[in-house]
């Protein structure tokens, strides 16, 4: 039984158009793109045209774009790389974070920093009066993420900056889970810097980029021989920038025609749902189109994604990148969802090949699934 795919924001499939344009770099130009020979002069330039195709897809200049192992690495890399140049005050991030800009921003902590976590509404959107209370303490750097791995609702990064413009902050923005998803323009979402990653783009693992705003220096996270500018040591990783350039170009051209595709299969699952009584989570703000988040009164989210599992169907519950943690979603809790109903959480969240036959069986069989864990809990009482 083929499985059915239904976790793109956890990592997308390898677009084979991509791979093609990576394999010559793994096989024949295995050039460094240091070297001052014909191999290292190939690889330079084909690192360059993937700085650019990266920073078009932003719009922003190449020379903006650092090349990371991925969006971790960038997170990390604005975090501890803006407290490194900046006076210790205090750093303010949503509740919504990913663990990748939430710990580094708690580690900061021990450098004399106040870490200060910016609230959350009910409906999944940073609460813009608490940023302002934030903001009236002495801030140096803010972090808000343009969407939410979880939910899939959008944040409204463009005011929070100009909020953080106004009290003199440095404001990155997390932008791995809206690349390709939604226009991505940083000079409109008015940030200092920016997170992004390949694998969520039908790109390669292992490979992302922090884009920064001309104007600020960063302390460098991984400093060695002086690549990526000074601002990131290490041999490029050729073919996966090459990939990540390539996707980025195809994410482009893909962006007007996949959202509302998406649109019309996300809304004829939540329909389904609706009718086996789901809540769904985020569903009073703007979210991406691709993105699911419920939870099924009585059920496990836990047991339901085995269950889906072993049904043919590759779903997710909590957050995808904790997933060995058994904790309720930090996000949910931060909405004020009970934790209860939380550890209901499953996220479905759809891809670029989903298909509605997917969704029409995937509820087919999501109805069979519950209608038996109902009866097994039933048998159990
Ligand atoms: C919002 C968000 N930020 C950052 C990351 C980490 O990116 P990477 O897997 O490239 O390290 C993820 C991955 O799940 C994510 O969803």
């Amino acid at each position: 039984m083929a499985h059915i795919y239904l976790d793109h924001n956890a990592t997308t499939p390898l677009d084979e158009q991509v791979l093609a344009e990576m394999l010559p770099y793994l096989r024949e130009h295995y050039g460094n793109a240091s070297s001052r020979h014909e191999f290292g002069t190939r690889a330079r330039a084909v690192v360059s045209r993937a700085r650019e195709q990266v920073a078009a897809l932003v719009g922003v200049a190449p020379s903006q774009v650092v090349f990371t192992s991925g969006g971790t690495e960038a997170n990390n890399a604005f975090i501890s790389g803006a407290a490194g140049m900046l006076k210790a005050t205090q750093i303010a991030v949503s509740a919504l974070e990913h663990p990748c800009v939430a710990k580094p921003a708690q580690a900061l902590a021990r450098r004399g920093w106040k870490v200060r976590k910016l609230a959350a509404g009910r409906d999944g959107r940073v609460d813009l009066a608490d940023v302002a209370l934030a903001l009236a303490q002495p801030t140096a750097i803010v972090s808000v993420m343009l969407v939410n791995n979880e939910t899939g609702v959008i944040q409204e990064v463009a005011t929070i900056a100009e909020q953080a413009r106004a009290a003199r902050a440095w404001m990155h923005t997390d932008a791995v889970q809206a690349l390709g998803k939604i226009k991505v323009d940083f000079n409109e979402l008015n940030v200092h810097a920016m997170t992004l990653s390949a694998h969520k783009i039908y790109g390669p693992k292992g490979v992302g980029a922090l884009v920064l705003d001309k104007r600020i220096e960063l302390e460098p996270l991984i400093k060695g021989g002086g690549h990526e500018g000074g601002m990131r040591s290490g041999t490029e990783n050729v073919a996966g920038i090459v990939g990540f350039g390539a996707a980025c170009e195809f994410a482009q051209l893909r962006l007007a025609g996949l959202a509302p595709r998406l649109a019309a299969l996300r809304d004829e699952l939540e329909r389904g749902l609706a009718e086996l009584g789901a809540t769904i989570f985020g569903a009073d703000a703007l979210r991406v189109s691709n993105t699911t988040y419920f939870a099924l009164p009585g059920i496990d989210g836990e047991t339901l994604v085995v269950e889906l599992d072993k049904a043919g169907y590759a779903v997710a519950s909590g957050a995808a990148c904790s997933s060995t943690s058994t904790e309720p979603s930090a996000t949910l809790l931060a909405m004020g969802v009970d934790p209860i109903q939380a550890r209901g959480a499953v996220r479905v969240s759809l891809g670029k090949d989903n298909t509605p036959e997917h969704i029409q069986n995937f509820l087919r069989v999501l109805q069979t699934v519950v209608a038996r864990l109902m009866h097994m809990s039933a048998m159990a009482v």
